[in-house]
C-alpha cells in the first residue's frame, strides 16, 4: 500500500548502495521481527492486533459512543506520544463530524493559548481525556488539572467525572486519581512507547469520538504490516528506506527534510518528526528531522536546499489519487494576468507537475526519495504510521541505538521540574 520510489537517488547515496546496505545486513529485517536486538518489552506495536484488534475497537467504540452522546468537544490532554497521531490523523482527514470536534490541551505552558482554549470551550459540552504515560510530565498534568477544575465549574462534579477518560500505566498516580474520583481509567499500552501508540486506543479513542472510521485505519496498518512481513527483504520498502536513510548518515548528511505538497500532512510531518528524532537522536548520532510544507516554503527553504550547505537528504510524502474534494479548475480570465498557461488547469494537476519539477530540480543536487501513498483516508493514514513506525526500528538498529528509549529528555525534565520546585 505504501510505494518508496527512488528515482530521485543518485547524488550521495543511489539504488546500487541500498543492495549492497541490503546484502551486508542479511539478517536485519528477521531480527526485528524477533524483537532483537533491541525492544523486546516494547514491541506491542509491532503486532498491530496486539493492541487493536476486535474487543479492543469494540471497547473504543462503545466509551467513544458513551462520549458522544453528552458531548460535542473532547480535549485530548496529551504531548508527544500522547497527542501527535491523533492530531496528524484529524487535521489530514478531518473534521469528519461537524458535531464531535477535538481540541488540544497538555501541549503547551503558554497562558495565553490555555486561555484561549477555555474561552472556545464557552457554550460547548466538554469532555476531557487526558493521556499520560507515567503522569509526570509537566504539560499534560498541568493543563488537567486546570480543565478538570474548569469542568467542575460549570456542571459538578459528579457530572464532570462521567465525562473524564484518561488513559496511562497502573499503578501511576494517574490511576489512584482516576479511582479517587471516579473518572474512567483506560490502560496505556505496557509495552508500547508513546511515540509508537498511534495504533492503538491512547489515538483510537479522540479519533473515534471525532468520527475517523477507526475501523478502516486499523485495517490499513493491518494490510500494511501483512504487506511488509510477507515481501522480501530487496522488495520491502520500509526496510529500504531505512537502509537509504543509513546510507545517508554515513555518507555525511545530517538532515533529513519530510517535505510534502499537501499541507494537510503538515501534522503528520510533526508525528514523523517526533518518531525519528526521539528514536535516534542519541549517542551523538541521526539525521536530524525536519519538515516543510510545499509549495509555500520552497519560497523560504527552497533556496537552502537547492544551494546550501550540502547536509540534506529529502524524503517527499506524495499522495497519488486525488480525493474528491481535490479538484478545483481554474478559468480563463478576461485580463491579461500574464497566467494565462494555466487556463482551465486544475489545481491538482499544478501542484503534481511542480512537485515533480522541484523533485528533479532538488535531486541533481541531494539524495531525493518519495514515499507514496494511494489516497488521503483513514486506510492509507494507518498503512503510513504502520511503515514508519516499522522503517524508524530499522533505521536505528543499523544505526546502532535503542529506538525505544529517550534518555536525552530526561536532563531538561529534571532542571525544568527542579527550577518549578518539584520535590522527586
Ligand atoms: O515517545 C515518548 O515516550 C515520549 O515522547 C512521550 O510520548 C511524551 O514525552 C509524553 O509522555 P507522557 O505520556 O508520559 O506525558
Amino acid at each position: 500500500m505504501i510505494r518508496l520510489n527512488e528515482e530521485g537517488l543518485g547524488c550521495k547515496v543511489s539504488t546500487q548502495d541500498i543492495e549492497r546496505s541490503l546484502a551486508q545486513h542479511p539478517s536485519l529485517m528477521e531480527s526485528c521481527w524477533a524483537g532483537t536486538p533491541h525492544g523486546t518489552d516494547w514491541l506491542g506495536w509491532l503486532s498491530v492486533d496486539q493492541w487493536a484488534g476486535p474487543q479492543e475497537l469494540a471497547r473504543i467504540h462503545a466509551l467513544a459512543d458513551r462520549l458522544r452522546k453528552k458531548t460535542d468537544t473532547l480535549v485530548l490532554i496529551g504531548v508527544g506520544g500522547s497527542n501527535n497521531a491523533a492530531r496528524a490523523v484529524l487535521s489530514a482527514l478531518g473534521p469528519a463530524d461537524p458535531c464531535h470536534r477535538v481540541v488540544y490541551a497538555g501541549n503547551t505552558l503558554s497562558a495565553w493559548t490555555l486561555r484561549k482554549l477555555l474561552e472556545s470551550l464557552e457554550g460547548h459540552e466538554v469532555a476531557l481525556f487526558c493521556v499520560a504515560k507515567n503522569f509526570r510530565t509537566l504539560e499534560p498534568g498541568s493543563s488537567f488539572r486546570l480543565l478538570r477544575q474548569h469542568l467542575v465549574s460549570q456542571i459538578g462534579k459528579r457530572a464532570a467525572a462521567e465525562r473524564i477518560v484518561c488513559n496511562g500505566t497502573p499503578g501511576s498516580d494517574l490511576e489512584r486519581l482516576c479511582s479517587d474520583e471516579g473518572y474512567t481509567f483506560t490502560t496505556f499500552p505496557p509495552n508500547v512507547g508513546g511515540r509508537y501508540t498511534a495504533l492503538t486506543a491512547t489515538h483510537l479513542l479522540p479519533l473515534a469520538y471525532a468520527g475517523i472510521d477507526i475501523d478502516a485505519l486499523v485495517k490499513g496498518a493491518r494490510a500494511e504490516e501483512s504487506e511488509l512481513r510477507r515481501l522480501p527483504d530487496h522488495t520491502n520498502p520500509a526496510l529500504r528506506y531505512a537502509h537509504l536513510r543509513s546510507l545517508a548518515g554515513r555518507s555525511g548528511l545530517t538532515i533529513e527534510l519530510l517535505a510534502s505538497f499537501e499541507p494537510r500532512l503538515a501534522d503528520f510531518g510533526l508525528w514523523w518528526q517526533q518518531l525519528f528524532g526521539e528514536s535516534e537522536g542519541k549517542q551523538g548520532r541521526g539525521l536530524f528531522p525536519a519538515c516543510a510544507r510545499y509549495s509555500e516554503e520552497l519560497h523560504s527553504l527552497g533556496q537552502y536546499v537547492q544551494d546550501g550547505t550540502h547536509q540534506l537528504m529529502e524524503t517527499f510524502l506524495d499522495i497519488a489519487e486525488p480525493g474528491p474534494d481535490d479538484h478545483l479548475v481554474l478559468g480563463t480570465s478576461d485580463v491579461a494576468d500574464g497566467f494565462g498557461y494555466l487556463d482551465g488547469a486544475d489545481f491538482w494537476d499544478i501542484n503534481k507537475t511542480s512537485f515533480r519539477a522541484v523533485l528533479k530540480a532538488h535531486a541533481s543536487v541531494l539524495p531525493c526519495a518519495t514515499i507514496e501513498i494511494g489516497r488521503l483516508d483513514e486506510q492509507h493514514m494507518g498503512a503510513l504510521f504502520y511503515f514508519f513506525m516499522l522503517s524508524c526500528y530499522c533505521s536505528a538498529e543499523l544505526l546502532g541505538v535503542d529506538p525505544f528509549d529517550q534518555p536525552g529528555v530526561e536532563a531538561y525534565k529534571q532542571l525544568m521540574h527542579h527550577a518549578l520546585g518539584r520535590v522527586e
